[in-house]
């Protein structure tokens, strides 16, 4: 048993601009824009090394898509994190799973003031404004130029002291307004969500918890927002400052207190109904809508944390080593009490959900999720795309031996009337060659429609947005 893909969790030390990518195939002469993403890049500083591969330093990545041609360019974010770990040549700033071993007179004094925030935005890309921004579980996130992905320094947020964040807000289609969510931990422990408006954020609401879940995002549906609280929960808050471990080594499986869901308004801040449910873990909402008295909320869950445990470098480079698949479950939330409970849309294993966000998020006539998957039977790492039909329950795939798909990103092509009209966008490690390419799919098909070659490989990302707008291309 080898190890076919870490080649792709290996350190990509080189920045290059690349004016045309060759292309096997056609790319649609109306795809006009560019795919940012951003993913961990560097996994070493001088003598230490990052445990996790959610921890390594952040790079963007730019796909420039014009009259059928594309270019590449790829930069280090040049985060306090990034710029003062390689001047010092060792590891610094914290991390998701790495802690660079503070005193404890610095561990006693940072539960007293703000904790010091690397900025490896790492996770995801947003637009606010007229600003792109990288994304982490911190609330630090940096300003960057879509172009040249220059960074041109921190995003200054004005109205919030929590010390974690997500990387994942949501735009509230029908009041042009961003929400996102915080934690703040201390003497008492709170998730908090915010509504945007450009670096202001305005409390929305604050819920007062003993032992926060650990939350990777939210879900938001017409009327609500919601927290789908997992059992991986914070022991203490006190040992999260004190003991001396990395950030998620803080939180214990608890199975025995189960999951519950919490439905809050999305315009009082009122929470409005929770349901508990049987233990899960989960990183990532799909989408979320109303029906009668019920909410129905689609997310990718786990039935305990062992992803968390799987992604340690030491385990994900080793032979043999695999990443679990994640269940893509519809859960039924009753609004008027009582527990939520769910049904399976996919036997596949399934993670990085995307959607036609921008049309169909909310909505509960939407039928498509595409994903990245582990082929059943397998032990592997993200080895197909799969887009999953809800209506007929229909699985599409794309896969090819040897190569590890990230992140499907659709974008709909701009005449498209139905809900997968256009095509998806995936950076995908090719094993053989130990370098990436970009796919591109028919979304109605799943079929290849080009592909685009990079001389050298991209390490495995999380995610990335398209943009069209004018300022990013
Ligand atoms: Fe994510």
């Amino acid at each position: 048993m080898g190890n076919l893909f870490k080649g792709g969790l290996e350190t990509q030390p080189n920045e290059v601009t690349i004016e045309e990518l060759p292309v096997r195939g056609h790319l649609p002469g109306w795809l006009n824009g560019a795919l940012l993403r951003t993913g961990p890049a560097q996994f070493e500083v001088g003598p230490d090394s990052y445990r996790h591969w959610f921890d390594g330093l952040a790079m963007l990545h730019r796909f420039a898509f014009a009259d059928g041609r594309v270019s590449y360019r790829n930069r280090f974010l040049q985060s306090p994190a990034f710029r003062e770990n390689n001047a010092l040549g060792r590891i610094k700033y914290a991390d998701f799973a790495t802690d660079p071993c503070k005193s404890l007179f610095k561990r006693v004094a940072s539960i007293f003031t703000s904790p010091e925030y690397g900025g490896n935005g790492n996770v995801n890309i947003a637009q606010f404004g007229a600003d792109f921004v990288t994304l982490t579980e911190y609330p630090l996130a940096m300003v960057f130029d879509p172009k040249t992905l220059d960074t041109l320094g921190v995003y200054d947020y004005e109205g919030t002291d929590a010390q974690n964040s997500t990387a994942h807000p949501h735009h509230d289609r029908e009041r042009d307004l961003g929400l996102t969510y915080a934690a703040k931990y201390g003497i008492t422990n709170e998730y908090r969500f915010y509504s945007m408006h450009g670096k202001q954020l305005t409390s929305l609401s604050t819920i007062k918890v003993d032992h926060p879940a650990y939350v990777h995002s939210f879900g938001l549906s017409g009327r609500y927002v919601i927290l789908a609280e997992s059992a991986l929960r914070l022991s203490s808050s006190v040992s999260l400052a004190l003991s001396g471990k990395p950030f998620i080594e803080n939180f214990e499986w608890t199975p025995e207190d189960g999951s519950r869901f919490i439905v809050i308004d999305k315009v009082s801040g009122q929470v409005v109904v929770e349901a508990p449910t049987e233990a899960f873990f989960s990183f990532h909402h799909v989408n979320a809508f109303e029906r009668g008295d019920e909410l129905i909320v689609d997310l990718i869950a786990y039935p305990n944390n062992e992803f968390v445990n799987a992604g340690y470098l030491d385990r994900l480079r080793a032979d043999g080593a695999g990443i679990p698949g994640g269940e893509l479950r519809r859960y039924r939330v009753p609004l008027n009490g009582g527990r939520a409970t769910y049904e399976l849309l996919t036997t596949e294993n399934v993670e990085l959900p995307r959607i036609h966000y921008d049309t169909y998020h909310t909505r509960g006539d939407y039928n498509y999720v595409y994903a990245a998957s582990v082929r059943r039977g397998t032990t592997d790492f993200y080895n197909q795309l799969t887009k999953v039909n809800l209506t007929n329950g229909t699985v599409s795939v794309w896969h090819e031996d040897g190569c590890y798909p990230g992140e499907p990103v659709f974008v709909p092509a701009p005449d498209g009337r139905a809900e997968d009209a256009g095509v998806i966008l995936s950076v995908v490690f090719d094993s053989q060659s130990a370098t990436s390419f970009l796919l591109v799919l028919d979304a109605p098909s799943f079929g290849e429609i080009a592909r685009a070659t990079v001389p050298q490989h991209i390490p495995f990302g999380f995610h990335g947005q398209f943009f069209t707008d004018p300022i990013a291309v």
